[in-house]
């Protein structure tokens, strides 16, 4: 039924060109044309306190944040990079550089392992519809819980977070290999390693307490939120809904060709990338919509499209090096190797793709959705971008090497394989790259001058 519904409402977009079919409540879905994005899509209109956005950008560059003062928020998704990190996966707290530049660091600081994923691009997150984040969704809406949002802080979370974008930008600073280090090294790490996050000397009264001893944070704060009055009031939560507002602020992305299209600029695209697009919302072409519908091109849910699993992995299956994707938060064992559908914004930007950074290019990674069974079986780890060190080298092919490992991964797949001709391979290339927003391609303005901490803000 629903199915055919669509493939009607499909039918009359192509004798018509394509309008835009009408959002139905929280964006339309599925093999239709979405309408187009609009101010009311995001939280605040779009138009968060500018002051705010501006402490957030700080914060955001700052690794006052991190427990031994050496990794921000952006040195893993960087405007230099889109948001992302350029790399397969990134290198946290004890690597030195930026970018695919980064190294692991040298002697007690190197870092001790890779981090499990890639490190997905931030664009359009203000928008009220993203509300499960990361690849696996582990902060999502549950009314249960503090803020309505389930977290891997459950019940400890603390209140005050003005959504799931501030709730996500709690976690990164807990982590002993992104930002807080390992134990023994500080006391953010010890008690980041004692899964102290909320408690009196926990992780994000610590944090505070540094932004409480700069003056020129704490001016900031005084004016920004109405229940900062003094340096003592500062809590984490405010820097967090900081953050969130910058994130949301800056990487609003919704002024590509193709947006500028559904807007009823018919020449904005040009006739190949139009091509493409009607390949990408075919049920018999492409049938990409099928999981990218709607607004931003993803739908939100979790699907196992065999990618392949690269890197250390998050401690799942029998010998701890597997990534069980969304059944990490669902306990369902229907959900293994199920990962977030990611939105396409941008998309030609934010290379290397997949939960684990396998594909380095989007060509591969189209590929590896026309075939995934295939795909997995000839994968070659070797386009895998990461700064090379034997240890660490060493565990990044354990699951993809495993036969057991990699038959389940196979048998999991819920993506059929798609036929396309070159010549239609070039037109959705070219589809996808208007989806780009070209005030993306230029993000130098992003950093801040400088730092009321004094950090650098060289990595
Ligand atoms: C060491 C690298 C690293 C650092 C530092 C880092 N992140 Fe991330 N970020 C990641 C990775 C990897 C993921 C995906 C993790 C997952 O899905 O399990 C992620 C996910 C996210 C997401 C979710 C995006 C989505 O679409 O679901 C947001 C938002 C984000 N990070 C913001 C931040 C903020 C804010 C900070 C600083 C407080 C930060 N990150 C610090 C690597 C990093
Ligand atoms: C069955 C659902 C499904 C269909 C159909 C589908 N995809 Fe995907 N796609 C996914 C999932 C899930 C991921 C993320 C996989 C992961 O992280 O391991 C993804 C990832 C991607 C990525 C990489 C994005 C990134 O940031 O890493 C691109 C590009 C992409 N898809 C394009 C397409 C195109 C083009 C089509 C149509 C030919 C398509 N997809 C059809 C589910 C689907």
């Amino acid at each position: 039924m629903g199915r055919l519904h669509f493939f009607a409402v499909f039918s009359a977009a192509v004798l018509f060109q394509f309008p835009a079919v009408a959002s139905s409540g929280n964006g339309s879905h599925g093999n239709a044309l979405p309408a187009p994005v609009t101010d009311a899509d995001y939280i605040d209109n779009g138009a968060p306190d500018p002051a705010k956005v501006e402490l957030g950008a700080q914060l955001f560059f700052d690794k006052i944040l991190s427990g031994n003062l050496n990794i921000s928020c952006a040195t893993c998704h960087h405007p230099f990079a889109g948001t992302g990190d350029g790399l397969s996966l990134p290198v946290g707290e004890g690597g030195r550089g930026l970018g695919v530049t980064r190294d692991t660091g040298v002697g007690d600081d190197a870092v001790h392992e890779r981090v499990p994923r890639n490190a997905p691009a931030l664009f359009n997150l203000g928008a009220r519809e993203f509300n499960r984040l990361f690849h696996d969704g582990r902060v999502q809406l549950n009314a249960i819980f503090p803020n309505g949002i389930d977290s891997p802080a459950g019940f400890d979370l603390p209140d005050g977070l003005d959504g799931p974008l501030a709730v996500q930008a709690m976690f990164p600073v807990t982590s002993a290999t992104e930002m807080a280090g390992q134990p023994g090294e500080n006391s953010i790490a010890d008690a980041a390693a004692a899964d102290n996050l909320a408690g009196s000397n926990g992780v994000w009264a610590q944090l505070a307490e540094r932004l409480q001893g700069i003056d020129g944070y704490v001016g900031q704060f005084v004016t920004i939120f109405d229940d900062v009055n003094t340096a003592d009031d500062i809590r984490f939560t405010h820097a967090a809904n900081a953050i969130a507002a910058f994130e949301a602020a800056n990487w609003r992305a919704d002024n590509s060709p193709f947006d500028r299209f559904l807007r009823g600029e018919r020449a904005a695209m040009s006739l190949s990338a139009k091509a493409g697009m009607r390949i990408f919302y075919s049920p018999r072409k492409g049938n990409c919509a099928s999981c990218h519908g709607g607004v931003f091109q993803t739908d939100h849910s979790f699907r196992a499209i065999a990618v392949p699993q690269v890197g250390p992995g998050k401690g799942d299956g029998e010998f701890d090096y597997e990534d069980f994707g969304r059944e990490r938060v669902t306990g369902n064992p229907m959900d293994r190797y199920r990962f977030r559908v990611p939105s396409l914004r941008n998309v030609a930007q934010t290379a290397p793709y997949g939960h684990s950074g396998a594909f380095n290019t989007l060509d591969a990674m189209l590929r590896h959705h026309f075939d995934p069974v295939a795909s997995l079986y000839a994968y070659d780890i070797r386009q895998a971008v990461m700064p090379s060190r034997p240890d660490l080298d060493s565990r990044d092919d354990r699951a993809i090497s495993d036969p057991t490992v990699r038959a389940s991964i196979a048998a999991a797949n819920e993506l059929s394989p798609v036929s396309l001709s070159e010549r239609e391979i070039g037109d959705l290339v070219d589809f996808l790259h208007a989806l780009t927003d070209p005030a993306m391609l230029d993000m130098r303005d992003d950093v801040p001058g400088s730092l009321p901490s004094g950090m650098v803000l060289a990595d």
